[in-house]
């Protein structure tokens, strides 16, 4: 099975707003997660331009969808969902 991409912003805005913490998600993955997903950090994805108080940084993207105000609850919200 190909594994999810988890692509962590680290520009400015996301890093600040908590997206440095997001890149210890490997560290709380649960073990049955641990060899399905990718974690990556990324340079800015260009949505804190747009940001608003719907969408605000930190963004991650799992696989192509965008998560907003991420946490690393959120995000294994988010891929156990999947
Ligand atoms: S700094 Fe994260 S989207 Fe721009």
């Amino acid at each position: 099975m190909e594994k999810t991409k988890i692509t962590i912003c680290t520009g400015t805005a996301c890093y600040v707003l908590g997206g440095a913490n997001l890149l210890e998600l490997e560290d709380f993955l649960p073990d049955e997660l641990k060899s399905k997903v990718e974690v990556v950090g990324s340079a800015c994805l260009g949505m804190c331009k747009n940001a608003s108080p719907d969408s605000k940084p930190p963004f991650v993207k799992v696989g192509n969808e965008v998560i907003h105000s991420a946490t690393v609850q959120k995000i294994i919200s988010y891929i156990l969902q999947r």
